[in-house]
């Protein structure tokens, strides 16, 4: 079975409290649960990942290139200015898929840019957690289209 590993950045281990009104009241505990169910779904496992800290991110990017495996990624502030994670990403071997919990471009003018799209196969916006569900069908279109060309 085919592993996705979902990657979140800066401040996502503070949802559920974290600006509710913005981000929704399911905790990051709670998305990693349904991402495991929809990936089940999808006939894929998941390995959930959160940090505060860009070093360890660029670390997880790396590993992921290295061993071919597909990403979900919401970047969080790192999306707007991270250049060092969009060249790491620009490594990748597998789908990779942005995700935002809201939707950026309706928000603040510095968010409006988003450094690492560029070097993603798509992004998904706004739709909250289901965003993710939504990523994780993606990958697998992404996944399903890749063996098809044998
Ligand atoms: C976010 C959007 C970013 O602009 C913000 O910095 C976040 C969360 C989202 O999921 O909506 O931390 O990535």
């Amino acid at each position: 079975m085919r592993t996705v590993l979902i990657l979140n950045g800066p401040n996502l281990s503070r949802l559920g409290s974290r600006q509710p009104d913005i981000y929704g009241t399911a905790t990051l505990a709670d998305l990693e649960k349904a991402c495991a169910a929809t990936a089940a779904e999808l006939g894929l496992a998941t390995e959930f990942r959160q940090t505060d800290d860009e070093a360890q991110l660029l670390g997880w990017v790396h590993e992921a290139a290295d061993r071919r495996i597909p990403v979900v990624l919401n970047p969080a502030a790192f999306t707007h200015y991270s250049y060092a994670l969009r060249d790491a990403l620009a490594m990748r071997t597998a789908p990779l898929v942005e995700v935002h919990l809201s939707n950026p471009a309706a928000r603040e003018a510095f968010r409006h840019t988003s450094v690492v799209a560029g070097v993603a196969d798509g992004s998904i916006t706004g739709f909250g957690a289901v965003s993710y569900q939504l990523a994780l069908r993606a990958v697998a279109h992404l996944l399903a289209l890749k063996a098809d060309d044998g």
